[in-house]
């Protein structure tokens, strides 16, 4: 028997960052997080599960990856809950493709992990809902249990120990707040030196601001909350800034530093202050990597891009995202 299906979806930016596991074992956060799921940067994947398969494959992007790379095991070690879920002892074969650049700070293994998940509950026929294949995301990344919505999505922390309350709930869907913009300023295509599981470790185990970094993220969450509610960009965009402010703070604070800006991240992170005070009104965000989300509504996209486009030197590429959709199971397979 073979059992076979693929899925598409998009990447998520924070607003409220996730940083820091408390066992990471089952993926489990120690704080909420809040993000925004982004038209455009898609992940597609094809799984195929068959019981005359001697082992997992996994191709990525048009590469065969081998078995003692990092990427394949931690596709093997989501393949084997998936394996414990269903009770059934058979392996798969993997494809996945992004139209973005991988591991660069660009939430590649979210959406990866959302698609590979929403394509592993329709090939086994799981009968997960949106919850059950939240839940079943955030074994493979974290951030990807909030990839598995449409529009602005919270991961819910849970406190319970086995993670059963642990998943992503949607806050407001794609069509809610069509003007907010997110602008995605490439500065680097290189892949990360420090993948974020490795360096949220290193923060919660060394960095003394750890614990402030958890006091004061209760407030960004209800402040992000009410911004999404009342549409009120100001206060949704101000916060995040703030936020992704404090989590580069813990993540350069760790023994030793993590500093995963380059010099282009550092001009843009200026040139959005002076455009702010110019009166454009916009505001930045950066995961664990160099690139810059820049937060605007759609009226000012044009006049934000040719500013950076004119003033800095170092971007490489633009992206523009929109709320985007949740993962779709397609007809079109990989291989
Ligand atoms: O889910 P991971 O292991 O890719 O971690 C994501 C961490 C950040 O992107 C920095 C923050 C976030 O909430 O997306």
């Amino acid at each position: 028997m073979s059992y076979k299906a693929s899925a598409v979806a998009n990447a998520n930016i924070a607003l409220v960052k996730y940083w820091g596991k408390r066992n990471e074992e089952l993926i489990l956060p120690q704080n909420s997080s809040i993000s925004m799921t982004v038209a455009g940067l898609q992940s597609y994947c094809t799984v195929e599960f068959d019981e005359n398969f001697e082992r997992d494959f996994l191709n990525l992007n048009g590469e065969d990856i081998e078995p003692d790379r990092k990427e394949f095991k931690n596709v093997q070690k989501f393949l084997d809950v998936v394996r414990q879920h269903c009770g059934k002892k058979i392996y798969a074969k993997v494809y996945g493709k992004n139209n973005f650049p991988t591991a660069a700070g660009l939430a590649s293994s979210a959406a990866a992990f959302a698609a590979l998940a929403c394509a592993c509950n329709s090939a086994l026929q799981l009968g997960l809902d949106g919850k059950g294949i939240s839940m079943l995301a955030r074994r493979g990344s974290g951030s990807a249990c909030r990839s598995c919505f449409g529009g602005f999505v919270e991961w819910l922390k849970g406190s319970k120990e086995d993670g059963s309350d642990s998943y992503a709930v949607q806050l407001a869907d794609e069509n809610y707040w069509p003007e907010f913009r997110m602008l995605i300023c490439i500065t680097s295509k290189a892949e990360k030196k420090i993948k974020s599981r490795a360096g949220m470790k290193q923060t919660v185990a060394t960095c003394p601001l750890y614990k402030c970094w958890l006091e004061s993220v209760e407030a960004d969450l209800e402040n992000v909350r009410n911004g999404i509610k009342n549409r009120d960009f100001s206060l949704v965009g101000r916060t995040a800034e703030h936020n992704c402010l404090k989590m580069h703070a813990t993540m350069m604070t760790t023994k030793p530093p993590i500093i995963y800006w380059n010099r282009t991240t550092i001009d843009i992170i200026h040139k959005v202050l002076e455009l702010r005070d110019s009166g454009l009104e916009c505001y930045f965000t950066i995961d664990a990597g160099p690139q810059v989300k820049i937060m605007c509504l759609e009226k000012d996209i044009n006049n934000l891009k040719s500013a950076l486009q004119n003033e800095i030197e170092g971007i490489i590429d633009f992206v523009e995202a929109k709320p985007g959709i949740g993962p779709k199971v397609v007809e079109e397979h990989l291989f």
